[in-house]
């Protein structure tokens, strides 16, 4: 079953595009870091741009029914799929991170065209630079990361973020995704080298697999 949800996402993805068509935007494909004037020494840690399936994350938010007053933020957003997504579900705020300059570019003109309502598209804002930074500083509540970087990287982010919780003294929701494999990658278990992260839901969807994860203030 998994497998036949890969390959129609696949074909949807590469051919169909049905989620470009839908919203009028151009968010599918596979774009190469290497391809970008993304500073090279960057490049160690960070993954290229794929979009996250638009079915499984829709259908995630639902799930979840996290509160649409939180602030949402997706941690390397590329061509700002998942930033849309978030939007269409009525985050108060939705914020896209992303490192490569090109990408940003294409994310901004994706959010400024796209078929939303006005009042949900100016929700949306994207930022470019690296998460590390914007972490540092956020006051943003839901973390949205698909596989976008090194796990030494990651476990980098997550420490900021851990920090933020405690310094803001209130708990925020992580949302890591990648395509489902098994056994599950190492980003994955940089969950459980620290307590802080409790885990609050776990769902495989069209081949994409989510982990979402509790970050409490520490006392
Ligand atoms: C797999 S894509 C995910 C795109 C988007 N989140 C989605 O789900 O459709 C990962 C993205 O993370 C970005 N990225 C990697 N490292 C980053 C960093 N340190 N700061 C900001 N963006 C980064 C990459 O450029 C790429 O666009």
């Amino acid at each position: 079953m998994n497998t036949l949800s890969v390959c129609v996402w696949t074909l949807d993805d590469q051919h169909l595009r049905s989620f470009d068509r839908r919203y009028g935007v151009r968010t599918s494909g596979y774009v190469s870091l290497a391809s970008t004037s993304v500073d090279r020494a960057k490049l160690r840690h960070a993954t290229s741009y794929g979009p996250v399936n638009a079915w499984a994350f829709r259908r995630l938010l639902r799930n979840l029914s996290l509160p649409r007053t939180l602030h949402f933020a997706d941690l390397g957003c590329g061509l700002g799929r998942a930033c849309i997504l978030a939007a269409e579900y009525g985050f108060e705020k939705v914020t896209g991170v992303e490192l490569a300059p090109e990408l940003c570019v294409v994310a901004r003109e994706n959010m400024s065209c796209c078929r939303l309502p006005e009042s949900y598209r100016s929700r949306i804002k994207i930022v470019e630079g690296d998460v590390l930074d914007y972490c540092a500083a956020t006051d943003d509540d839901v973390f949205f990361v698909y596989r976008a970087f090194s796990v030494e990287f990651f476990r980098r982010v997550l420490t900021k973020l851990a920090e933020g919780a405690t310094r803001r003294r209130r708990p925020l929701t992580i949302i890591y995704t990648e395509r489902l494999s098994w056994p599950p990658s190492d980003g994955v278990k940089v969950f459980s080298e620290d307590q802080t992260f409790r885990k609050v839901d776990e769902r495989s969807m069209f081949g994409q697999a989510f982990h979402v994860y509790e970050c409490s203030a520490k006392s």
